[in-house]
């Protein structure tokens, strides 16, 4: 078996900014009530040109470029979206021929906003078992494309971006060392967004406390999905600590979905942990669903708080329900030990 490092990671977020006090100006909420009840002061939003094959192409070629991996050597690209281009072709097949990567097999995983984990999960079992050598995954989402924004209790909340890490084979021990997928689907229907040829789930009222239906656009009961992330992200932690028989004194990081600083807060409280564990940049990037972790990631990389030979923790939770967590071995160094003689920047040009 093969060890699966991250050995690359990049993130590309949106030009726009829309602040809380822009939304306030459009319906009845205010900068303070968000502030107070998300920790989100602003987030971005795609150009009406973008795609979100777009947002994934860049946030891989700065993953590929961290790396060192020509895009012609990739072997598996994985996109976690829920906001796909189209339902087919996947936005992995796209950002394959972007890329020219060749050799790459390429799909979309749908797990909302635990998509990024369960894409990672997915692509570490393919490079453990030497099926493939790397893998490209990808988190991007174009939420702002999802909302109503009339609703208030959804459309604050989120975001639009993209986040990337490349997985590559080695038989040095470290990397991602163990995860584990999750889910509920008897509790599908607090938080939905419906396919375009879909008729709402029939269960649905806000009467009984489901979701509201609203074609084509996320509905929610917040409250209650609250309730599920709090308890599946301390569930999540303890779960992976036991099966690596580590202690949170090990753990130098926890990368989690960025959905409610609350719900963070809560968790590190039940944990027993200080909340400066818990990494977040929702801030300034609001909610980005299968984006999340990475750009989160990322930002963490860039911000000095995850250093080499670190155990970090990543948790997804979302719609599905679903929730999934990975323990990870940081090896800073690891990626000059795959840079190939011949890699250059022309190598992601296309054809
Ligand atoms: O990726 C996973 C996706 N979803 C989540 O993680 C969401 C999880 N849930 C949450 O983050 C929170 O439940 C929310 C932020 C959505 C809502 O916060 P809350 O503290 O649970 O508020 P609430 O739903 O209990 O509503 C309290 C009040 C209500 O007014 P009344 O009925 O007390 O008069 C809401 O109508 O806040 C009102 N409200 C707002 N007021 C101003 C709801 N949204 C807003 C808003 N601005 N944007």
């Amino acid at each position: 078996m093969n060890y699966a490092h991250i050995t690359g990671w990049g993130s590309y977020l949106p030009e726009q900014i829309l602040t809380n006090e822009d939304i306030a100006r459009t319906i009845d909420t205010t900068d303070a009530w968000i502030r107070q009840r998300t920790g989100i002061g602003q987030r971005r939003i795609a150009a009406s040109r973008d795609t979100t094959t777009g947002l994934a192409l860049q946030a891989a070629l700065r993953a590929l470029a961290v790396a060192g991996l020509p895009a012609a050597d990739v072997e598996l690209i994985i996109v976690a979206t829920s906001t796909p281009d189209y339902m087919f072709p996947s936005t992995a097949c796209q950002v394959q021929g972007h890329l020219n990567a060749t050799r790459a097999g390429a799909f979309d995983l749908s797990a909302a906003c635990s998509g990024f984990v369960y894409a990672l999960h997915m692509a570490t079992q393919a490079v453990a078992t030497g099926s493939v050598s790397n893998a490209l995954v990808i988190g991007a989402e174009m939420m702002s494309r999802v909302l109503d924004w009339q609703d208030r209790e959804t459309c604050v909340l989120f975001g639009d971006g993209a986040g990337a890490v490349v997985l590559q084979g080695s038989s040095r021990p470290g990397g991602v060392l163990t995860s584990k997928l999750r889910s509920d689907g008897l509790q599908s229907d607090i938080l939905c967004l419906s396919a375009a040829n879909s008729n709402p789930i029939p269960a649905l009222s806000s009467e009984n406390g489901h979701a509201r239906p609203v074609q084509n656009t996320i509905s929610m009961n917040g409250r209650r999905v609250f309730r599920f992330a709090t308890r599946v992200l301390v569930e999540s932690v303890q779960d992976i600590l036991a099966m690596a028989n580590l202690t949170l004194d090990d753990i130098s990081l926890i990368v989690p979905h960025q959905a409610n600083f609350r719900i963070l807060e809560s968790a590190a409280k039940q944990l027993g942990v200080s909340p400066e564990l818990f990494y977040t940049n929702l801030e300034d990037t609001g909610n980005t669903s299968a984006a999340s972790i990475p750009v989160a990631l990322c930002k963490a990389v860039e911000d000095g708080r995850i250093h080499s030979g670190d155990h970090l923790i990543l948790v997804g939770f979302g719609g599905g329900l679903t929730w999934a967590y990975a323990l990870v071995e940081w090896q800073k160094d690891v990626a000059s030990i795959y840079i190939p003689a011949t890699y250059h920047a022309a190598a992601f040009a296309r054809a």
